[in-house]
């Protein structure tokens, strides 16, 4: 594996590549790699000749108050990680580099970012959107690997090949779980074992929802009813939101159908966590 920490030896590396024709798949990361992660480089390797995985902490994506100190990193733990499951290229910058020409050019995420995750931390995405154009520019990747657990990241992200024409293509990769049904986060280090075990509210009330949905219940509002009373009912969780929305634009449907998505967000003691199903795939 090589490891590069500049844009201009990042692009000799890829430029070598792409000369002998060989397809690039980017994975992009926060670092704090999980089997979460790991199966996306296992995607890519599918999907492409290169596998270049970003590590970078992007600073734009955080608002004043959320964990951008504190969020964990680990390079060489990560590092021995990417290495071992077949990154082929480790791109780990730091914030002077990725950020060297200036930082006041933003992505404006538009109204499927205003929701949500959008509402509860406003200028987010407008964060991710830039890194990722920024990557996007940098890595000129043929596919791009992204988690579904980010659900509404994943949808802006389309949106934003779409809508900016990057010849890219976007592989939505599902979210690993736990054996007992919790999503993988690199957040998921934060909780203590009573919010651990509390944690487990938020796949259990998305599952349950997918049962009412699986016996034939398609009125949105009483699948999110049953995944709010989970939730209700686990001490140590504040809900967010449940929602259940097209995953086009991640709008509220009165019916839901195959393709719908349940989202949901909730506060298990201080650390904010997301997860989501799809409706009509297997498994919550
Ligand atoms: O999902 C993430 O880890 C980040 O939002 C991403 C896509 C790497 C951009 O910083």
């Amino acid at each position: 594996m090589q490891h590069v920490t500049t844009i201009a030896e990042l692009r000799a590396v890829l430029g070598r590549e792409r000369h002998q024709a060989r397809r690039i798949a980017l994975v992009p990361t926060m670092g704090a790699l999980h089997e979460g992660h790991l199966t996306l480089v296992d995607d890519a390797r599918l999907r492409a000749d290169v596998v270049v995985m970003s590590l970078f902490v992007n600073p734009l994506q955080f608002r004043p108050g959320e964990d951008f100190e504190k969020y964990p990193r680990h390079l060489e733990a990560d590092r021995a990680r990417a290495e071992a499951r077949g990154v082929d290229v480790l791109f780990a910058p730091t914030v002077e580099e990725m950020y060297r020409a200036g930082g006041e050019i933003r992505i404006v995420a538009g109204e499927t970012a205003s929701r949500w995750e959008g509402a509860a931390r406003p200028g987010h995405f407008e964060g991710v959107l830039t890194v990722v154009a920024k990557l996007f520019n940098i890595v000129q990747p043929d596919v791009a690997c992204f988690g579904q657990k980010d659900i509404q990241q994943v949808t802006l992200v389309r949106h934003l090949i779409a809508q900016l024409d990057f010849p890219i293509e976007l592989a939505v990769v599902p979210t690993v779980r736990e054996a007992d049904g919790l999503a993988l986060s690199s957040r998921n280090v934060y909780l203590n074992a009573a919010d651990r075990h509390a944690a487990l509210a938020l796949s259990r009330a998305l599952q349950a929802a997918v049962t009412r949905w699986e016996a034939g219940e398609r009125t949105a509002a009483t699948l999110r009813d049953v995944a709010l009373a989970v939730l209700a009912g686990t001490s140590g969780v504040v809900t967010d939101y449940v929602a259940v929305v097209d995953g086009m634009r991640m709008l509220p449907v009165d019916r839901a159908e195959p393709g719908s998505i349940i989202a949901v967000a909730a506060r298990v003691g201080s650390t904010r966590l997301i997860d989501n199903v799809l409706l009509g795939r297997r498994g919550a």
